[in-house]
């Protein structure tokens, strides 16, 4: 009988503590569609895995990061990523140095975009769920609807990661 009650006060706790989790994930609106991504804490203070740069017409600079995670599987050249590697790839306008014209450097910030990890949770895109954030707001769905074809186009054998550790 005392036991019964205790299990059934203890799933009311569960299901509260649940219910309260899922309120603050629903709560801040800054989830990506589709994959629920979110921007990851910290990570502008992540290493830097390499920068690249787009031509026109989008004309930007761009600078990949990663968590510790990522960092040592690029270290030990681990493919596939483990689960809980993110990737993080921040952009900017490319803009000419006013102190010093044959120089270039980041005018507007333009997306963050990101790359979580998770194999089970992820299975059908390789993965990987993406995340793309302007001024820290979620993109729409159809701008997520490109991310894993084109990533799985070109670098399936890369475990659909571009950007290779420079050294
Ligand atoms: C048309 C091709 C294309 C599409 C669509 C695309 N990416 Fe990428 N992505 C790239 C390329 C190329 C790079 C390499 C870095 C660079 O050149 O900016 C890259 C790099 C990245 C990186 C850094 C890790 C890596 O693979 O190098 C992240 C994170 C990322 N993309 C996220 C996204 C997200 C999120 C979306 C969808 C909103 C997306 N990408 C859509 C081409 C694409």
């Amino acid at each position: 009988m005392k036991l019964t009650s205790l299990a059934v006060f203890g799933t009311a706790i569960a299901v509260a503590a649940l219910t309260a989790g899922s309120v603050v994930l629903a709560d801040s609106g800054a989830v990506s569609p589709i994959y629920g991504v979110r921007l990851p804490e910290g990570y502008r203070t992540w290493q830097l895995i390499a920068p690249a740069q787009e031509a026109a017409p989008l004309d930007e600079l761009r600078a990949v990061l990663g968590n510790d995670r990522a960092i040592k599987a690029y270290q030990a050249s681990t493919l596939p990523f483990p689960d809980g590697t993110v990737l993080v790839k921040l952009a900017w306008k490319h803009v000419q140095s006013p102190e010093f014209e044959p120089a270039s450097i980041p005018g507007a910030a333009t997306t963050v975009q990101v790359m979580v990890k998770d194999s089970k949770k992820y299975a059908s895109t390789g993965g990987w769920g993406f995340g793309r954030f302007i001024n820290g707001k979620p993109a729409d769905e159809a701008q997520h609807q490109t991310c894993f074809a084109c990533h799985q186009a070109r670098v399936q054998n890369h475990d659909f990661v571009f950007t290779r550790f420079a050294p």
